[in-house]
């Protein structure tokens, strides 16, 4: 049994997939492949931590959000992202409470999930992404 909105994964700014990567493999964590997620203008590399994921968000594009944080902010933590069942319910949810949503139409996220940012004004401070994966739905 899986208690409710576990961690799914943290985002992390780089400017460079190898830079990014080389403290996570030392400490001896692996890689999954490479993906491109096109609707975010951004490559991920991401590394198993325990049942969690470290998602590293390299810009393929300078109009990518990832781009834009860079620029502001420099490398580092971008956002946290906590695993739901069924997105559209959170978002209905949250909706009702006065939620601000970066989108509130679900996107295309990494590995065939699903997913939406909540504003990190709303956040307190931090861009938290709600996360669907396509056989948790029930
Ligand atoms: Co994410």
């Amino acid at each position: 049994m899986t208690l409710p909105y576990p961690i799914d994964h943290i985002g992390i700014a780089t400017p460079d997939l190898e830079i990014g990567s080389a403290p996570y493999l030392a400490i001896g964590l692996t890689a999954l492949p490479d993906e491109a997620i096109p609707s975010q203008k951004v490559m991920v590399r991401a590394f198993q931590a325990g049942d969690n994921l470290i998602e590293l968000l390299m810009p393929t594009d300078p109009s990518s959000p990832i781009a834009v944080f860079l620029e502001k902010r420099g490398a580092g933590m971008h956002h946290i992202a906590l695993r739901v069942h069924n997105l559209e319910a959170e978002i209905e949810k949250l909706e009702q409470t006065g939620a601000i949503f970066l989108n509130a139409e679900p996107r295309p996220g990494r590995a065939g999930t699903r997913v939406v940012f909540l504003h990190p004004k709303w956040g307190a401070g931090t861009l938290i992404e709600l996360v669907e994966h396509g056989e948790a739905k029930s």
